[in-house]
């Protein structure tokens, strides 16, 4: 087990600030794919969710869980430590957010998720305790572990754990995009397609356009070598963030209609091109949702307009193997 040490946040004279870099997140842009729908009648929409502060949809999220506490009295800055668990983006929004209210924060996570994602924590001011993977990959056990790690933190007095995968307010903070779509579309969306780790995401916007018209379709999506919310085996697969080998409790299947599953390797080639063909750089569950995407307009074969989230950037998997290196 590896500790990073925090920064002095509770230094003498430390200040929280008034929450201004906050209002960064949100209002991200909504941009049409030019090529990779050539063929195809439909229109799909990608959400530019990048464009938030620490590059990804989940900073919505973070707000959101601290806000929704600071509200109803369980957390103070200075006082409370927040304590969670995360593949990476949790644990960067979480830094932001704490970073600019002035709480301690102390993140479990793994070497099995990219080292800019833990760089970004450790550099914003969190602690982060490492749970060690076999190979750098999510394989079942581990969630498991982080989980009892995290739970031995959160007794400790003082703490408190924003539990993204049971906290409601993950995906009270997610309605702000759904909201955010029916504003740029003037409602005319026929089907929202997302992947699924939380669900915060793909449950907060669905509660957002189903409430706007019960015709609108939500997908989830999930890689097949881990299809548990088809009815599969939990397995080990490399996309960061999604399908952790258990149904995510947010997940309410009143909110969608159906799910896909997507072969990793075919979403990794989708970021690619993504990158290529569109110039929008992002990660591989991008990939997996526009592939979804693509398969619901095929699929359903008429003039239709369906939204993604273009997740996180493309910057977080630098490290990694997604993207080619210059020779
Ligand atoms: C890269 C990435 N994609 C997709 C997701 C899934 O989002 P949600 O937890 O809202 O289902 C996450 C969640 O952490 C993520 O980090």
């Amino acid at each position: 087990m590896t500790v990073v040490e925090p920064s002095p946040r509770t230094a003498p004279g430390f200040r929280p600030a008034l929450g201004t870099a906050l209002e960064a997140i949100g209002n991200t842009p909504l941009v049409p794919l030019l090529r990779l729908t050539d063929g195809l009648r439909a229109r799909i929409l990608v959400k530019l969710e990048y464009f938030n502060p620490t590059g990804s949809y989940k900073d919505r999220m973070a707000l959101a869980m601290i806000e929704e506490a600071e509200k109803r009295g369980e957390i103070t800055p200075g006082k409370t430590t927040i304590v969670e668990y995360t593949g990476g983006s949790t644990g960067s929004s979480l830094s932001f957010v704490c970073a600019v209210k002035g709480y301690a924060l102390r993140i479990v996570t793994s070497d099995a998720f990219s080292e800019e994602k833990i760089r970004t924590m450790t550099s914003m001011g969190a602690e982060v305790v490492m749970v060690p993977s076999v190979g750098g990959k999510i394989t079942p056990d581990l969630m498991p572990r982080i989980i009892d790690r995290t739970r031995q933190l959160a007794e400790v007095a003082g703490t408190y754990w924003t539990d993204q995968f049971n906290n409601k307010d993950n995906a009270v903070g997610q309605r702000t995009m759904g909201r955010e779509i029916l504003a740029q579309t003037g409602g005319d969306v026929d089907a929202f397609v997302a992947s699924v780790g939380t669900a915060g995401c793909a449950m907060g916007v669905a509660r957002v356009l189903k409430d706007h018209s019960q015709d609108i379709k939500v997908f989830v999506v999930e890689p097949s070598t881990s299809a548990v919310l088809s009815g599969g085996e939990p397995g080990t697969h490399g996309i960061e963030g999604i399908a952790l080998g258990f149904t995510p409790p947010l997940l309410d299947k009143e909110l969608y209609d159906d799910v896909l599953v997507i072969d990793e390797g075919e979403a990794r080639d989708m970021a690619r091109r993504l990158a290529v063909e569109e110039g929008i750089f992002a990660g591989t569950s991008t990939g997996a949702n526009v592939l979804a995407a693509r398969r619901v307009a095929q699929e359903h074969g008429g003039d239709i307009t369906i939204v993604v989230p273009a997740v996180d950037s493309g910057l977080k998997y630098i490290s990694t193997d997604l993207f080619p290196r210059a020779i």
